[in-house]
């Protein structure tokens, strides 16, 4: 079965091809970094607006990748929510559209669903192409960690009628602050640039995780629920009217002098080493905490696997200490690859295939919902 799927609810428009949920034909990213970066952030009308410039471009680009004409799509999956909302509505009305004019099955999938399909989807790959790496077994607990989210879950699979069923329970979920955008939100604290994960991450390996010590994130009631917001405030505070908030004035002019991208390596040139080593300990804290809570829910929950997704799941310490800690707890941890880790519409026609075989479709009723809880 090919499946196109299509993928607008942040400031990614995506588009790819997916034969039976578990080969990708194609999988075709248009990033709207540029517009949003010198906001710091991401700006939903500008988002939706790029999206509407690019779907049918990015749509066409994955068929021709894919190398199939568009009637030989079998089914249409797009992503309903959670997301924004003007975002969202782009890819879904256009796949609604689409399905419509070729009369074709249509399921609108959960985000979320489709970030842990990432893992899985990535998992195929690997044991097909017959690398050495596990097949991840299920029931597992996953931790879907973005610019938007920091949810885990359990993971349950069951076969009914040959056909394999997914289905999740939420088990706890950032209570402020996403963990990605507490990483964005310190880069432009910091005047880093934008997206603010994959620079402090390159910049940390310049600094001493131990330089300040954040203490553990200390968390009332479920203790599976997570919160930044503190940990932000307290970058914040150790910056405020010291000499960090000069030197990042210092680069924030500096990079409006420079057209284009900067290197990590020109950055790390206009970072003292206190702030390197401050960003160095916020990663620290913040992959910490993540690995600690994610540990004790899969311990929790009895489970030796864990799945981890979403763009801070392309942070290289995350990967590390999940490593070594799974290992140390004899559990197996699995990670997309960077490229299917972040915003990609891969996952979601993998998503999209289990939910087709199980004869889910989705009517023109179909819409979009920013707030859009996982749960089944
Ligand atoms: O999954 P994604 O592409 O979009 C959302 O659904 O949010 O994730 C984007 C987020 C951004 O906050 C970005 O800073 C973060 O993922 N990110 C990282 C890294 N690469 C991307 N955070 C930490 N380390 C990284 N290497
Ligand atoms: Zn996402």
């Amino acid at each position: 079965m090919l499946i196109l799927g299509i993928e607008s609810s942040c400031d990614e428009t995506a588009a790819a091809v997916v034969a039976d949920g578990k080969r990708i034909l194609s999988n075709v990213v248009a990033s709207q970094v540029l517009t949003h970066e010198k906001y710091g952030g991401v700006v939903p009308e500008l988002a939706s607006r790029e999206h509407l410039r690019k779907i049918d471009l990015v749509v066409d680009e994955a068929l021709a990748r894919a190398q199939i004409r568009l009637e030989a799509v079998d089914a249409l999956a797009v992503t309903e929510g959670p997301g924004l909302i003007g975002s969202l509505l782009v890819g879904l009305v256009y796949g609604k559209a689409l399905a419509l004019s070729l009369d074709k099955p249509l399921v609108g999938v959960n985000h979320l669903e489709g970030h842990i399909h990432a893992v899985l989807l990535e998992n195929h790959r690997a044991c097909a192409a017959g690398m050495t790496v596990e097949k991840a077994k299920l029931p597992a607990v996953t931790l879907v960690v973005s610019g938007g989210h920091t949810s885990l879950f359990r993971v349950d699979a069951e076969d009914r009628n040959g056909r394999t069923a997914f289905s999740y329970k939420p088990l706890g979920r950032t209570r402020d602050d996403a963990a990605g955008e507490a990483f964005d939100k310190v880069a432009k604290l910091l005047a880093l640039g934008y997206p603010g994960g994959p620079i402090i991450d390159q910049l940390s390996n310049f600094g001493d995780p131990a330089a300040v010590d954040f203490g553990r994130i200390k968390m009332k009631g479920n203790p599976f629920d997570f919160s930044f917001s503190g940990l932000k405030t307290a970058v914040l505070y150790r910056v405020r009217g010291t000499d960090l908030a000069a030197e990042a004035e210092a680069r924030r002019a500096w990079r409006k002098t420079v057209s284009g991208r900067v290197t990590a390596n020109e950055l790390r040139a206009h970072c003292s080493p206190v702030t390197l080593d401050l960003v160095a300990s916020f990663q620290h804290a913040v992959v910490a905490d993540l690995v600690m809570r994610t540990m004790a829910a899969a311990e929790n929950a009895g489970v030796a696997t864990i799945l981890v997704s979403g763009g801070v799941a392309c942070n290289s310490l995350l990967r590390t200490r999940f490593a070594e800690v799974a290992r140390n707890h004899a559990m197996d941890v699995f990670f997309p690859s960077l490229e299917l880790s972040t915003d990609n519409a891969a996952m979601i026609a993998a998503a999209g295939y289990y939910k087709l075989l199980a004869g889910e479709r989705a009517g023109i009723s179909l819409t979009a919902h920013a707030s859009f809880p996982l749960e089944s």
